[in-house]
């Protein structure tokens, strides 16, 4: 039988379940690897172990729906070019698509694994990350290779750059057919960058099609730079996510209220290549889903902190603490569509997965009241401590 294990003392529990709400005096069962119980401390079953956690608040663990972590290489000069006043363009990534072709696989895997354990140690218990470094057949079949060992969801992002020297066409074709047929069985999801400088809208409907009919779930890059086709395709297609939606017309924030296309937004690239932060308030006030997430990855976004996220949207994109906290939990596991069933993340009832992360401190609230200060205390992750 699974080893149980009651973490009680918790002054303010985070469920994102609509039954069991916000909880004070609250208890978690942890089952094995699903949570068996969720309720008052005066009311907790039995355990195997007590864990107190002493007055500290507990919520999900973050679920980080947008990273980029099979990569070699270091992009600094580009950071501090753009500090200077230099612009974000699409072409940076190309720099990193030659440091990760000429990294073997255990270069690749040891950055792979600093970068997960990173960020579960901040409290993120479910990854997505992508393939998109690569950009042959053999580079990006050994990214979602890779990544399929140590992430939850792989992302086939083959459409990340026309690579220097390709004819656009030419690569859609490869990306499309032998590319695809590669990594397909390695991932659940393919993407696009669907923006000026990457892939134009026809190109973008090319690859997410064909990547339909191969059966992987679609996500997009899309209105990063500037505004442009990304969202409307994305909803057209019917994506889990649209990610970025730092340009949106108004158009778009209707097209995305009207869809269960998930708006992911991504507030440390946005600060990191001096965009606009996207417009989080129109998104909720007209009913769209918003995701938040890290987008981790050396060129526009070097962190894997979703605290930093969750500060950022509450101080500058007038999000509550509670719709913040949400978008980076169950916001991103809708985003990944997991948030329901057996072993679901980003919600604390009995059978979602046991992915716990505990604050040191009383309430969410400190994650933006107390911006920049590591308040991780504890982490499991599938009923594991982590932390
Ligand atoms: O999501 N926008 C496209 N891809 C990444 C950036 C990758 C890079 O600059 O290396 C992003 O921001």
């Amino acid at each position: 039988m699974a080893m149980t294990v009651l973490v009680t003392g918790i002054a303010e529990l985070t469920t994102n379940d609509a039954e069991l709400g916000r909880l004070a005096d609250a208890a978690v069962l942890l089952d094995g690897d699903r949570i068996g119980w969720v309720g008052p401390a005066s009311r907790a079953p039995a355990a195997d172990q007590r864990v107190d956690v002493a007055g500290r608040a507990a919520l999900p663990g973050w679920v980080d729906s947008h990273t980029h972590l099979v990569f070699a290489g270091d992009r600094t000069a580009e950071f501090a070019a753009r500090m200077a006043g230099q612009p974000y363009t699409a072409g940076g990534i190309a720099v990193t698509v030659q440091a990760t072709r000429a990294a073997d696989d255990a270069e690749l895997e040891r950055g792979l694994r600093r970068h997960v354990a990173e960020a579960l140690a901040q409290g993120t218990t479910c990854l997505e990350t992508k393939t998109g470094y690569g950009l042959t057949v053999h580079d990006e079949l050994r990214s979602a290779r890779l990544a399929a060992r140590h992430v939850d969801e792989v992302t086939f992002l083959g459409a990340h750059l026309v690579p220097p020297g390709w004819d656009t066409g030419a690569y859609v074709d490869l990306v499309c057919g032998e590319m695809l047929d590669a990594v397909a069985p390695h991932v659940r999801w393919a993407d696009v960058f669907c923006e000026a400088g990457a892939f134009d809208a026809e190109a973008s409907r090319a690859v997410l099609t064909a990547a339909a009919r191969r059966g992987l779930g679609l996500r997009v890059h899309g209105n990063q730079l500037g505004p442009g086709p990304g969202v409307r395709l994305a909803v057209e297609l019917g994506a889990a996510s649209v990610d970025h939606c730092t340009h949106l017309t108004g158009a778009d924030v209707d097209a995305l209220a009207g869809s269960d296309t998930v708006a992911t937004l991504l507030p440390a690239c946005d600060l990191s290549t001096r965009q606009p932060l996207p417009d989080a308030r129109a998104l909720l006030d007209a009913g769209a889903t918003v995701a938040l997430a890290s987008n981790c990855n050396p060129g526009s976004s070097y962190t894997s902190s979703m605290a930093f996220c969750v500060a950022t949207a509450v101080l500058q994109m007038r999000m509550s603490v509670e719709e913040a906290v949400w978008a980076a939990t169950r916001g991103g596991a809708r985003a990944l569509r997991r948030e329901s069933g057996d072993g679901a993340v980003g919600v604390l009832r009995p059978g979602a997965r046991a992915d716990l992360h505990v604050l040191d401190a009383p309430s969410v609230t400190h994650l933006a009241y107390r911006p920049g200060v590591p308040l991780t205390h504890a982490v499991w992750r599938a009923g594991l401590r982590c932390r």
